[in-house]
């Protein structure tokens, strides 16, 4: 008998949540970390979750990976609820902690060996081997990981979260702290191991670019809500006009900018103005004739992109790229791991 047909149910998605919530602290004064998010994320995606510092998406990731419970909602992950089946969801999941987990001391083969280990592995060797050639590491197996570059410890700890052959893997901010070429090689990393091992990936960052560049969707998170959902270019889409972003000395006369030709709304943030306008170069003259110079510090035009679909929605930017901040966030989180 066949199922397939009409009325045969969608297929589930490797990572299905609805309406989940998540409170830090008591109710009143704690924080709510996630606030009633729903996604459906299908088998096969490398999905981004794209969102500024303290948006939750650790907290998502701690809780679809069961090291956190829910307040509120459901999620599933590979087939199997996050809270009653945990074990059978562990099973079938990898992590790559935002944290360094390697052991220095250990060559690569002895942390593939406690991995093997604290999952209960039995014929782990020969999936281990494979895992190392396709990183190309199998020549630097027994070298201790005190002596890998930051590429080659990254290679490793995803080899470590793929040695149990997960259908799911998660990977927080994975290319935090790294230089942009070892950030492309494993942007290379990602997209190869999605392919070659099938994996469903759920990676966060809050780099714009790489979520354009890696994700084939992409959801924004903010405040612990999201707030688009689709494929890069359906997000892009959805922010038509051009943004202009005016710094002033002082307040403006909002009905006056409202009412150029072009202008589609004006919208205020402290003296930070954002001016939604069909085309930027048609507002602009209008637009300096209107604002006296003298009140002018800054402006800008954003085309649409990732970024003007956060602005466009927040007022805000996502303000990923600070490499000062992540480079000391990195070694906080390295040292915290560390103990
Ligand atoms: N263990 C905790 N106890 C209390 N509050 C927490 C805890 N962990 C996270 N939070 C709070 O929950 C919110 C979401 O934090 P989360 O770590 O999920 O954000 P994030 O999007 O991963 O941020 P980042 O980009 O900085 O890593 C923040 O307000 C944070 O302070
Ligand atoms: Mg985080």
């Amino acid at each position: 008998m066949s199922v397939s047909g009409p009325s045969a149910p969608p297929a589930a998605g490797a990572i299905e949540v609805r309406e989940l919530s998540k409170r830090y602290g008591s109710v009143g004064r704690g924080v709510l970390a996630l606030d009633r998010v729903t996604l459906r994320i299908p088998r096969g995606t490398v999905f981004g979750l794209l969102g500024p510092n303290g948006a939750g998406k650790t907290t998502l990731i701690k809780v679809l990976t069961g090291i956190s419970d829910i307040t509120s909602g459901t999620a599933s992950v590979a087939g199997f609820d996050v809270q009653r089946e945990s074990l059978r969801v562990r099973a079938r999941i990898g992590w790559v902690a935002a944290e360094v987990i390697l052991d220095d001391d250990f060559s690569a083969w002895e942390n593939l060996w406690l991995q093997a280990k604290l999952q209960g592995l039995r014929d782990w060797q020969e999936r281990a081997l494979e895992l190392l050639r396709y990183f190309s590491l199998a020549d630097r197996k027994d070298d201790k990981v005190g002596q890998y570059s930051t590429g080659m410890r990254k290679k490793l700890e995803i080899a470590l979260a793929l040695l149990h052959q997960p259908t799911v893997i998660f990977m927080d901010e994975p290319t935090i702290g790294l230089d942009v070429p070892t950030r492309r090689m494993l942007w290379e990393i990602v997209t190869g191991v999605h392919r070659e091992f099938g994996v469903t990936v759920l990676l966060t960052t809050h780099y714009i670019e790489e979520a354009d560049a890696l994700c084939e969707r992409i959801g924004i998170i903010d405040q612990g809500r999201i707030i688009a959902e689709g494929t890069p270019d359906e997000l892009k889409a959805r922010v038509k006009a051009d943004l202009i972003v005016l710094e002033t000395r002082d307040g403006l006369d909002v009905p006056r900018l409202s009412a150029l030709p072009g202008v589609q709304e004006v919208r205020a943030q402290g003296n930070e103005w954002t001016i939604r306008a069909g085309s930027a170069e048609a507002v602009l003259p209008n637009l300096l004739h209107a604002v006296p110079p003298e009140q002018i510090r800054r402006i800008s035009v954003e085309k649409p992109s990732l970024e003007t679909v956060f602005l466009d929605l927040t007022g805000r930017r996502i303000g990923g790229d600070e490499p000062m901040r992540d480079v000391r966030r990195f070694y906080m989180q390295m040292r915290r791991a560390r103990g």
